[in-house]
């Protein structure tokens, strides 16, 4: 596999020996003794297996002396996706877990958001959640911020400081906060979006793109949400939100919007289900709305540690992908209490093996399955699927070094384990430790640069 009479392509980074990823058709290929190349714009250029290294150099044009030959315990991963975190809840991550979702956010969430109008408050934490999440192998995230159009700029500033792909949601909404300060009137929401999406635009980072964010209907007049829903598709903008997280919340929204059949139905008449939407949790969809997330194309962002954590609900992940709906995982930081992508696959699992246990009839997924989730799937999520998520030429290379055995590790390995072992040690085992390179569009980007 290469471009074809596309040698001028000046080659940036070759890797030689086992890459994995997932495609349409097999949930995890394993790729052994495979080269595979990166030009100078990030894009994998060739992929080729049992190929002479000799031969291949030549025509190239690297020197074999630059081949990063991986190890026996090693392999290349394709960049995980997290389809939707809170950057501003990073700094109460792992605590604030006793309440249900709506008493959540009026006394722990809201009252920390408020804080970010501080630039400096918000450069603190910012700074770390992007270096946390990048180091645990993030190389792509969907990030809510805060109602602050400057705290929000400042997280687009840093993701491609650091070299995330990010997409920056400044949070709008105007109404049912309990803290009268944490919130805004709809005109300076619109003032603000607007503002916020032309100087994000403005600064042109190549892989950082702000996306339009009503908190959740219940944040969000009916004028508000119409407004937002205008301004996304006027510009074709990525748009997100939350929906069917808990019942409490599911019942509020009927009861707010008495002329909507259903949850779904109050963003789909304020034009917010677009192919381009990705909506976190849906713990409470029926199938009627799976239909809906279907013909629209819009998204389904699973974060199964928030939703034990905060006691909101279990997505069944089987059922959505019956009805061919996009799905990808989610942390939600803070509701959920890991930034890690890989505790969000063993969320997963162990979501799915609950509803198994409740039900033997339920299709348990494989741990192949949620690994594809949190690649492939993020990317098909996210809309980013033809620039991201698997080894397939012409794509961004973003990607991580895996090393299973690393000194003083979290993984044992025993003789005769093969790929697929170390895949799934690593899965169920594997920390940040493992991850001892991360790549975004051909940038290497961790380990970080020395300042
Ligand atoms: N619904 C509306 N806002 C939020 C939030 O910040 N976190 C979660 N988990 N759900 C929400
Ligand atoms: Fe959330």
């Amino acid at each position: 596999m290469m471009r074809q009479n596309d040698t001028t392509a000046r080659i940036a980074h070759v890797f030689s020996g086992t890459f994995v990823h997932s495609t349409l058709q097999a949930a995890v290929e394993i790729l052994e003794n495979c080269v595979l190349g990166v030009d100078d714009e990030g894009k994998i250029a060739f992929i080729e297996k049992d190929k002479d290294l000799v031969s291949l150099s030549k025509i190239w044009g690297f020197e074999t002396s630059d081949i990063k030959q991986l190890g026996q315990t090693e392999f290349l991963m394709p960049g995980m996706v997290d389809t939707h975190i809170h950057a501003s809840q990073y700094s109460y991550t792992g605590t604030a877990l006793d309440l249900p979702l709506l008493e959540w956010l009026n006394t722990y969430t809201f009252p920390v958001e408020a804080k970010y109008q501080d630039l400096d408050f918000a450069k603190n934490v910012y700074t770390k959640v992007v270096r946390r999440t990048l180091k645990n192998g993030t190389t792509t995230a969907c990030y809510f911020a805060t109602i602050h159009t400057d705290a929000s700029l400042l997280l687009g500033e840093l993701a491609d400081k650091f070299g995330q792909r990010a997409l920056v949601g400044k949070v709008c909404m105007d109404c049912n906060s309990a803290v009268p300060h944490y919130k805004e009137n709809p005109s300076e929401c619109k003032e603000q979006t607007d503002r916020f999406i032309k100087e994000l635009l403005k600064k042109e980072y190549p892989n950082v793109k702000p996306v339009v964010t009503p908190r959740f209907a219940l944040s969000c007049s009916a004028s508000l949400l119409s407004e937002l829903g205008e301004i996304a598709n006027n510009n074709k903008l990525h748009i997100q939100s939350h929906i069917s997280e808990n019942k409490e919340e599911v019942k509020l929204v009927k009861e707010l919007f008495p002329e909507c059949k259903s949850y779904t139905d109050v963003y789909l008449k304020h034009n917010l289900l677009t192919d381009r939407t990705v909506m976190a949790h849906g713990c409470h969809l029926t199938d009627e709305e799976l239909e809906i997330f279907h013909e629209t194309g819009s998204a389904i962002s699973h974060c199964p540690n928030s939703n034990i954590s905060i006691c909101s609900g279990m997505l069944n992940v089987r059922n959505v992908l019956k009805h061919k709906v996009k799905l990808g995982l989610g942390t939600d930081v803070a509701g959920g209490y890991s930034p890690s992508m890989l505790d969000a696959m063993r969320r997963t699992l162990d979501t799915s093996k609950t509803l198994t246990i409740q039900d033997p009839q339920h299709q348990t997924l494989t741990f192949e399955e949620v690994f594809r989730l949190a690649t492939l799937g993020g990317s098909e999520a996210l809309s980013l699927d033809e620039q991201i998520g698997n080894f397939v030429v012409g794509k961004d290379f973003d990607a991580l070094r895996v090393n299973v055995c690393v000194p003083d590790g979290p993984i044992d390995l025993f003789p005769g384990e093969g790929t697929k072992v170390l895949l799934e040690k690593f899965f169920n085992l594997g920390d940040d430790r493992n991850i001892t390179e991360v790549y975004m569009a051909g940038r290497q980007v961790v380990p970080f640069p020395e300042t």
